[in-house]
């Protein structure tokens, strides 16, 4: 058996020889599969190979399936297993679901059932290592020298979070893991985002009210639906690097010294780094990378200019002012209406793409944005369908 084949690899144990060759001949065209017959000799096979799934038989001599079971999920808290029994109780399925275990099937099984259980548990495995790589990326970013694992086990102490969490997994292990999925595991980072604006008080509901004023912009330039679903995303977490920005910098009342304003500016890089490990759609870290790039080309991080900049990006970018100036910022009060649009007007083909801000101008006109976060939230969802905040 080579380690370096990349299918995903189940450790089948069981005791007898019969379901275990089973096992072998159905999984074996789209898996490596190694067997054992004990469970000690299991754990050894996984303390010395990657392994994705393993299927357990909980009647077995010597040490018991439930004592494996156990073992596996404090030793190996990322391998998913699936328990299959010929003889299975209420109290053995009771402590299989309090152990996390991904299935349950009873003996005989069939090969649909079992090839469903196989692939819902490898998709489970790569969301759970995904999120860990992201989480281990957010950990670098807050400079703080933390495990994925006690990460995670801070958003497992919310309630909400860990809902959202199981959610994901759940939705990407399904048989419906396709849009459906994606836009679970979107509406966990869209709450992963409400946490991180917890730094500053003054950014609370921003990343939100951005996603709504760009859902309006992208509706009236007549962006298509997936676009305008990737820009919603986006637009949610465009600002998702602030995670890797001293809070004190970003609470600071007076004007920034040159380094502090360079550290600040690295907020989109980070944003676009974090996002990578996530296999979303590529031009949502191109458009959280490129939010704060000028029409003029004089922003940052790359100086681009014009059409060179994402479309997303340059949406976002004047939701992102338009925002600013609407609310309290730690220096100043919300600018007045007349103000924010002769701002507008002053800065389109400066800061702003020309035809987005024209475009937010007239949802402006048109009293689109002249309400509060939580009623602007509701009227998306019947103005702008595919661009509504979601209610996280
Ligand atoms: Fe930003
Ligand atoms: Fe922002």
């Amino acid at each position: 058996m080579s380690d370096t084949d990349p299918r995903p690899c189940v450790l089948v144990v069981d005791d007898e020889r019969g379901p275990r060759e089973s096992l072998r001949m159905i999984l074996e065209p789209a898996h490596r599969v190694i067997q054992s017959s004990r469970g000690s000799e299991a754990l050894e096979l996984l303390r010395a190979h990657p392994v994705d799934v393993v299927t357990l038989d909980l009647h077995m001599p010597g040490m018991r399936g439930d004592e494996v079971m156990r073992a596996v999920r404090r030793e190996f808290p990322g391998v998913e297993v699936i328990v299959i029994t010929g003889c299975g109780s209420v109290e053995s399925a009771a402590e299989a679901v309090r152990q996390g275990i991904c299935d349950y099937l009873q003996k005989p099984f069939d090969v649909v059932q079992v090839t469903a259980a196989v692939a819902r548990a490898v998709a489970r495995r790569g969301a759970r290592s995904r999120l860990c790589r992201f989480l281990e990326e957010l950990g670098h970013a807050v400079g703080r020298d933390r495990e994925a694992q006690a990460l995670l086990d801070d958003l497992h102490a919310s309630e909400r979070l860990r809902a959202r969490l199981g959610e994901v997994f759940d939705a990407r292990g399904g048989r419906d893991a396709g849009a459906a999925g994606a836009a679970r595991g979107v509406a966990f980072l869209e709450l992963l985002a409400e946490t991180i604006e917890t730094k500053d008080r003054f950014m609370r509901g921003h990343a939100r009210r951005v996603a709504f004023v760009s859902g309006l912009v992208a509706e009236r330039l007549g962006l298509g639906a997936e676009e305008r679903e990737d820009l919603r995303i986006a637009a949610f977490l465009h600002d998702l690097g602030k995670v890797g920005v001293p809070t004190d910098l970003l609470l600071r009342d007076g004007a920034l010294e040159p380094a502090e304003r360079r550290i600040v500016e690295q907020h989109p890089v980070i944003g676009a780094r974090l996002i990578a490990s996530l296999d979303l759609p590529a031009g949502i870290a191109l458009a959280l990378r490129h939010h704060h790039e000028w029409w003029d080309g004089s922003g940052y991080p790359d100086g681009i200019a014009g059409e060179r900049i994402p479309l997303a990006a340059r949406i976002i970018g004047v939701a992102d002012a338009f925002d600013a100036m609407t609310c309290d910022r730690p220096y100043r009060r919300a600018l007045a209406r007349e103000v924010v649009v002769s701002e507008l007007c002053r800065f389109s083909g400066i800061q702003f793409d020309p035809d987005a801000a024209e475009a937010l101008l007239a949802c402006v006109e048109a009293g689109l944005c002249d309400q509060d976060a939580g009623s602007l939230a509701g009227a998306a969802a019947s103005a702008a369908p595919g661009c509504a905040p979601q209610a996280a």
